[in-house]
């Protein structure tokens, strides 16, 4: 097994509660970045990022292509210097630390396994070289093949294995020498959908094995949801939120946000009371909803969102929910997909608004040009 701080056995400040948004590592951050700035002349790939990440972690940094991830990848790594800001691990500055020097590994898109090597002998490179003994080195290599799922394989060359499989070598590659940070940069991308879903199962459950912080690249939202405790979403250098998967989704901080996790319907409108619990909103129709209070504080124009799956249509003769908010529109396109279809909906004042609705035997179907009830409860809305 893995040993020491990087290994299975987690004290209790090492629990990251997957629900908070805030870091909760107890006592200091296993990863401290501060003020993290790259400027290639100038252009700044990586701005002023600020971010504690916590002992035993799994946390994405996510955001498009150009965004600044495997830069501020890189600086964590020791590839790349800083133009300004620090970087410390366990309190200790490392800023300017060679990569050989920092107990962090990285795990590279390309795997870059030795081709002459075993699998076997792949894994055991970094012990070999740091002169571990012959007994503890075959120990450990049995130990991380086993839990990646290769013992049977351990004899084979990189060639004779199937891309997920390389991919795991290059992740025990990685772990057997125990490190305390992974640096993950897009390690499934080269897979195909079936075995990227199903190593990104795996790997999450290999991360909770060891308790090893991993910090994982991705500009797949639904792969950074579903494997982290915390995404870090990264727009132009900057870092947008971070938070639980959760957390990034259903309250997202900033437009970019909102829109880059997934489909959101972003309603603007004039605020006609803004009440401690709730605001009542005007929108471009004329129609008042309520709408929950900016976290941005009081102001007279808002823009709420509204997810597609949160929202559903009735008829217009349908009894009005009180509660929740329903406005009329009209539907000008509906996608059938057999377990759900969506649906576009133009409201009165023009705004387009997708709706995603289960095709339960309970739901109703409405077609192209009816007029409808777009209802949502307040309380599914998230106000920018
Ligand atoms: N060595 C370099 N010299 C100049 N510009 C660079 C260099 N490395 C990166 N950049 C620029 O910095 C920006 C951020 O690059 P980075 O590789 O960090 O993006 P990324 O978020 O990893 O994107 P992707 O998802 O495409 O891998 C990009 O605009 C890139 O062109
Ligand atoms: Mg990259």
């Amino acid at each position: 097994m893995v040993a020491n701080g990087a290994g299975p056995v987690r004290g209790k400040d090492d629990v990251v509660a997957s629900s908070s948004p805030d870091f909760v590592g107890g006592g200091a951050p296993l990863i401290h970045l501060a003020g993290l700035t790259k400027r290639f002349d100038q252009f700044v790939a990586v701005d002023n990022l600020n971010l504690d990440i916590a002992r035993g972690e799994f946390i994405s940094l996510l955001g498009p292509s150009g965004c600044g991830k495997t830069t501020t990848l890189r600086m964590i790594g020791g590839f790349e210097d800083p133009t300004e800001g620090a970087i410390y691990l366990e309190g200790q500055d490392i800023t300017y630390d060679p990569p050989y020097h920092r107990n962090v590994n990285t795990v590279f898109q390309s795997y870059a396994l030795f081709p002459h090597l075993t699998v076997a002998d792949n894994i055991a490179f970094g012990l070999k070289r740091k002169k571990v003994d012959k007994k503890e080195i075959t120990a450990r290599v049995g130990q991380l093949a086993e839990m990646v799922g290769l013992a049977d394989l351990v004899k084979r060359k990189p060639r004779e294995l199937s891309g997920g499989q390389q991919q795991r070598v290059a992740l025990a590659r990685a772990l057997v020498n125990q490190p305390k940070v992974l640096l993950l940069d897009e390690p499934l991308s080269a897979l195909d959908v079936k075995l990227r879903k199903q190593m990104q199962l795996e790997l999450k459950k290999i991360q909770r094995e060891v308790g090893v912080t991993f910090v994982f690249v991705t500009h797949d939202q639904e792969e950074a949801m579903t494997m982290s405790d915390r995404v870090a979403v990264m727009s132009e250098g900057r870092l947008e939120q971070v938070g639980s998967p959760e957390m990034v989704y259903n309250e997202p901080a900033t437009e970019f946000v909102a829109t880059f996790l997934g489909a959101a319907n972003l309603l603007r409108g004039k605020v006609i009371e803004a009440g401690q619990e709730s605001w009542i909103v005007e929108l471009g129709g004329g129609e008042k909803v309520a709408a929950k209070p900016s976290p941005r504080g009081q102001r007279t124009e808002v823009t709420f969102g509204v997810r597609p799956e949160k929202i559903s249509l009735v008829g217009t003769s349908d009894e009005r929910d009180v509660v929740a908010n329903q406005v009329s529109g009209t539907v000008a396109q509906v996608v059938f997909f057999g377990v759900a279809s969506q649906y576009l909906v133009v409201l009165a004042d023009g705004t387009e608004v997708s709706v995603y609705q289960q095709n339960s035997s309970r739901t109703r179907s409405f077609s192209s040009g009816e007029r409808v009830g777009v209802v949502w409860d307040p309380e599914a809305s998230f106000s920018l």
